[in-house]
């Protein structure tokens, strides 16, 4: 079972698609941890994608094509996948749409000003990719992981001209590929201005049927 999570900035995928994941069982993958994870091992792909990312770029298809199909058939992903930030633009789509089907697509709709306003106050755990909101979501104890005790800390790519530079590229490119799963029949648009619970609920309605038993 493949399901796509789509939407700007801000608009709870990561966070929806861990929660999917607890509860059905699937496997939740995020393209942006993925790389942030190659960024901070110094490996080959991370000294080649870690630039483009700090100014909130797209990184080459070739690099998320091979990590996605990796992930995709690997036995972390047999009981499925949640896969949040892929595709995002019309030449990974069409390499995507060519190797993989899709179960379920969600878009997660918010607004600009509330996308903006949940990134400025997210917090991130730099060893764990753990996310937090100062606002919506806080830690046990400020400031610190409550997996991982370290000092939690704000994305490079959250300072506002790279998340003003991130949601152009959502909406010229990510956004219009919702035609696809439309056509597809599999879309489902799920207003996220609501709590995190909330919108959890109304994904999780869609999914009833595959609730870890
Ligand atoms: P990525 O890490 O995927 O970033 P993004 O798409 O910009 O999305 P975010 O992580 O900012 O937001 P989110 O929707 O997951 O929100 P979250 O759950 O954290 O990608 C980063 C970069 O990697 C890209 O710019 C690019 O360079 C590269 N990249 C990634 N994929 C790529 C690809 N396919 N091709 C090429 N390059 C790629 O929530 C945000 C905050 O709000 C949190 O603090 C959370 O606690 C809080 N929150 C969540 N839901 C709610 C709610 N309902 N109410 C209140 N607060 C909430």
């Amino acid at each position: 079972m493949i399901v796509i999570i789509f939407g700007p900035q801000g608009s709870g995928k990561g966070t929806q698609a861990e929660l999917i994941a607890q509860k059905t069982g699937m496997l939740a993958f995020s393209m942006g941890d993925a790389l942030r994870h190659e960024v901070h091992q110094k490996t080959a792909i991370g000294m080649q994608v870690e630039s483009i990312m700090v100014k909130g770029e797209l990184v080459p298809p070739q690099i998320t094509n091979d990590i996605l199909s990796k992930v995709v058939n690997s036995p972390a992903a047999e009981k499925g996948i949640i896969i949040d930030g892929y595709p995002r633009n019309q030449e990974q789509l069409e390499f995507y749409s060519k190797n993989f089907h899709t179960d379920y697509a969600f878009e997660l709709d918010l607004s600009e000003e509330e996308s903006i306003k949940r990134i400025s106050t997210r917090r991130v755990c730099p060893k764990c990719s753990h996310n937090y909101n100062i606002v919506s979501l806080t830690p046990k104890v400020e400031g610190k992981c409550d997996m991982c005790q370290v000092d939690l800390e704000q994305r490079e790519d959250d300072k506002p001209a790279e998340v003003k530079r991130r949601l152009e590229i959502y909406n010229k490119n990510t956004l219009p590929m919702k035609e696809y799963y439309e056509k597809l029949g599999v879309l489902h648009i799920i207003d996220s201005s609501g709590s995190i619970e909330e919108v959890n609920n109304k994904i999780m309605d869609v999914l009833k049927g595959v609730l870890k038993n």
